[in-house]
Formats: structure tokens, sequence, C-alpha cells
């Protein structure tokens, strides 16, 4: 299914993100040991880094990074973005729990075509979100668009890794493990299955760098994390 485009890849994401997502935080837990907290947080701080204002959090899911993002000084409000209106309850549920419901706003939205004007937010994230897009660029553009000159784009996603013993592991674990853990957590193999084959799909960290080039951003890097299976990217609006 990794390799559906347009619509068609549009439908089955909406519909694969809509079965799993009362367990997609606990199966998030699972599959990383808790570290894609750890990663999300350093994220946020990194994203907000001297800036100050309103930030976005792309295809938020339940809203982890918009949440870490209201907690940075820099931040004065976060807004998190979703297509499914059933992350965006659990977001919600969230941010009432963390007593974070001030200063967080959880809203429906395509990240394809921003409900914003342009320049309206200091930074712009996205989450293990970006594999899922069926117009990558057009995603990061659309960041971009609505970010202010000066601000920041930083993206966090699982990424290929070069071939190796290392990788040849990780492999065997992502495309076997996974899914069966997807099957009994989750009750869906085929959410499961897909995630580890969306991976394969996807542009290895270097050449998300150049496309980050390409759509004119300044400042470009990333850092590798997570023994090398995630990248978080960064790069800025030029003044
Ligand atoms: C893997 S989850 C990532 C959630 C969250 N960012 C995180 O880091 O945990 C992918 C999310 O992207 C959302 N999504 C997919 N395509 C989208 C689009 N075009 N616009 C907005 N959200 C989208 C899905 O509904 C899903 O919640």
């Amino acid at each position: 299914m990794a390799e559906l485009k347009g619509d068609a890849k549009q439908e089955y994401v909406a519909g694969l993100f809509a079965r799993i997502a009362r367990r997609y935080d606990l199966m998030n837990d699972l599959m990383t040991f808790g570290q894609h907290r750890r990663w999300k947080r350093h994220t946020a701080r990194l994203t907000a880094k001297g800036l100050q204002g309103i930030s976005l959090d792309i295809a938020t899911g339940t809203g982890d990074l918009a949440r870490a993002l209201s907690r940075q000084p820099e931040i004065d409000h976060s807004v998190g973005l979703d297509l499914l209106p059933e992350m965006i309850t659990l977001g919600h549920a969230k941010a009432r729990g963390q007593g974070l419901s001030a200063k967080t706003t959880m809203m429906l939205g395509d990240a394809l075509r921003l409900p914003f004007p342009d320049g309206s937010f200091a930074c712009a994230t996205a989450g293990f979100s970006l594999r899922n897009m069926t117009d990558l660029k057009g995603a990061l553009a659309e960041m971009v668009r609505v970010v202010k000159p000066g601000g920041r784009i930083t993206t966090l996603d699982l990424s290929p890794m070069a071939d190796g013993i290392k990788s040849s592991l990780f492999r065997f674990c992502f495309h076997r493990l996974v899914p069966l853990m997807g099957y009994i957590i989750a009750g869906n193999r085929s959410a499961y299955t897909y995630l580890p084959q969306s991976v394969d799909y996807f542009l290895e960290a270097d050449r998300l760098a150049e496309m980050f080039q390409e759509i004119g951003l300044v400042n470009v890097g990333f850092q590798r994390m997570g023994m090398g299976t995630v990248a978080l990217h960064w790069g800025q609006r030029p003044i």
C-alpha cells in the first residue's frame, strides 16, 4: 500500500489513522521504548530557539509536538492541525489533561492546503507525517508559506538507513515484529505493515535536506537520532 499515490493514498492514510487513533500513542511508546517523547521535546526546543510567536504543527495526530511547542517559553500559542476528527478529539483531551488548553489550539485541516494567510507563524513542524503526504514538496512549501521570514521549519521522521548489519537487524524487527505488535495491541496488522513499508519509500536524510534547499530554505541541517532510524531536519525561511 505504501506505493499508492494521490487521492488513493490520501484515502488509505486517512482510513488507516482513523482506525488506529485510539491505540496510536501506546504503539508509539512501545515501538520506540518511549523515546519518541524525548525526540519530540528536543525538536520543539530546537524549533523555537531564538524565535517568538505562534507555532504550527501539521498532521499533529494527538498533538504531542503541538503541546511540546506550547511548553517552550518562546512560543505564545501553539496550533496543531490534522485531517482527522478522531485525532483532534484525542488531542483536545490530552491538552486539557495536561493543563495546556489555553495555550494550545487543535484544529481540523489539510496540510496541503493550510487555512492560514502567508507569514502567520514563527515556526512550523511536522512529526512522523511527511511519509504519509501525497505531495511531500507541496506540504513543505505550505509550511514555508505560512511561516514568517526568518521563521524555522523542522521535520522529525523515520529515515531509511544505509545498508549494513544495523540496518538489516532494524529492518527485520521493523518488518516482522511491528506488524505483529500492531495486530496484538492495535488490532490492526495492515496499518503496521504499511508503516515500515512507508519508510522504504521515503527519502534518505541527505535527499530530504536537499529538498529543504530546493524550496528556498537556508541554514539547512539535519541530525540523526534513535541509532540512525530517525532524522530531525531544520531550515529557515530567508529574511
Ligand atoms: C504518523 S501520524 C503522526 C502524528 C504526530 N505528528 C506524531 O508525531 O505523533 C500521521 C498523521 O498525519 C495525519 N495526516 C495525514 N495526511 C494529512 C494531511 N494531508 N493533512 C493533515 N494531516 C494529515 C494523519 O491523520 C495522522 O494523524
